[in-house]
């Protein structure tokens, strides 16, 4: 009886969790999530149940990582990675594989003869093919589409030395392109990285997306990664940057959305490899987030979302890094130690105020008019921006 008593309790609650976020974009795109482990590989837990009700596509934040597949030579860790596309099986979502070469979270031995000399450009490229068919053959035809490279451009559009660039030459983005395509003919490849709202950046991903199509290299689409901030970057620039890979005939995926409500004293960028000390004055808020900050943040996703959507013809998919606050990578970076709340859920799985603003907009673009807050409805922008937010997207009538 007891036990029942407890079943049916957690049944309530799993219940009533906040749901259909995806569902408010179908028809424009997919809203993905990045998972860590703890999500997917015992199943199913609250995190699990609430990831399979608001995200239609997911994309592994570790576990297909070099450093996680392959941390040793010929040695292959597959259990993690298995379990999370089984997960995306189970839920009918759109895998995302992330990411085959990469500078960063890639081990050494890639680069390095045994006595520790610079292995030479053959032996890169033969270590990079086999770590990509390896990887990629294993899940054909279940993972749709492979983040090839991740972060190789700097912010002038140029390539930055990396140890693949360094050891293979320039021509290492089109060699791990063609050996993902080889693994799987019918996966999809994109090009990720950061600060992609930078027109000299994006001018010079886009010059090798027009090369390799030239050469007839696979190239689906092109990952703006897209940490943000409260402030920045413009939406402008990041919807011009929409609009030119768009103009390429590619397609734009936005593949790790989060927005940072921390101070950012040291511009906007998202180099793993770029950490700061810790200073008080940059962790403000770590008894909790003040409501108003929590609005500006809702307000902040609602602008971002309102552009996606205007884009929805480029756009493919919206992936957020992550689900709730208290695992999110920005507790760590670019300050370690602090408290940021980047994401669409609290620490206890809760939706906040961003999430239920988000899936609000969505309804209303698709024409399912939603409950208006009666404040809304009587005077107009009184009770804060989310709900003034909702009702200038109801008068729209779309
Ligand atoms: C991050 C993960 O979220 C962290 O858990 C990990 O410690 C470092 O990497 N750009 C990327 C992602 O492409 O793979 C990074 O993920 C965040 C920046």
């Amino acid at each position: 009886m007891k036990t029942n008593i407890a079943l049916s309790v957690i049944c309530l609650a799993a219940a009533s969790a906040f749901g259909g976020i995806k569902d408010a974009y179908t028809g424009r795109f997919h809203v993905g999530a990045a998972l860590g482990k703890w999500v997917y590989e015992q199943t199913p837990n609250a995190e699990s149940d609430l990831v399979a009700a608001n995200f239609s596509s997911i994309t592994a934040e570790n576990e297909m990582k070099p450093e996680r597949v392959q941390p040793r030579e010929g040695e292959f860790h597959w259990d993690s990675a298995d379990k999370f596309v089984a997960f995306g099986e189970r839920h009918g979502m759109k895998i995302i594989g992330h990411c085959l070469v990469w500078h960063y979270q890639t081990p050494d031995w890639f680069f390095k003869n045994a006595d520790g000399s610079k292995a030479d450009r053959e032996t890169l490229i033969a270590r990079m093919r086999t770590h990509i068919h390896a990887v990629v053959g294993r899940y054909k035809g279940r993972v749709h589409g492979w983040d090839v490279v991740n972060e190789a451009f700097d912010d002038a559009g140029a390539l930055h030395p990396s140890p693949w660039r360094d050891g293979i030459g320039d021509d290492f983005i089109e060699l791990a392109f063609r050996f993902a395509h080889e693994a799987d003919p019918n996966a999809e490849l994109y090009y990720n990285d950061f600060n992609m709202f930078n027109q000299s950046k994006i001018a010079g991903v886009l010059r090798m997306v027009r090369e390799f199509r030239a050469k007839g290299v696979r190239i689906d689409g092109v990952g703006l990664q897209s940490h943000n901030g409260l402030g920045g970057p413009a939406v402008a620039d990041y919807e011009r940057s929409i609009q030119r890979i768009g103009a390429e005939g590619v397609k734009a995926m936005v593949t790790e959305l989060d927005v940072s409500v921390l101070p950012n004293a040291w511009g906007l960028t998202a180099d793993p490899t770029k950490l700061h000390d810790y200073e008080e004055k940059y962790n403000p808020y770590t008894k909790g987030c003040p409501a108003d900050v929590l609005e500006a943040q809702a307000k902040r996703y609602c602008e971002l979302f309102e552009m996606y959507l205007r884009n929805s013809d480029i756009i493919d998919r919206v992936t957020l890094w992550g689900v709730n606050d208290a695992t999110t990578w920005f507790n760590d970076y670019p300050v370690p130690g602090r408290t940021d709340y980047p994401l669409f859920f609290d620490k206890d799985l809760k939706a906040k105020p961003c999430a239920e603003a988000v899936e609000k907009l969505g309804r209303e673009w698709k024409g399912e008019k939603t409950a208006l807050k009666p404040d809304v409805l009587t005077t107009g922008t009184a009770g804060g921006f989310i709900g003034a937010t909702v009702g200038m997207y109801a008068t729209r009538g779309r």
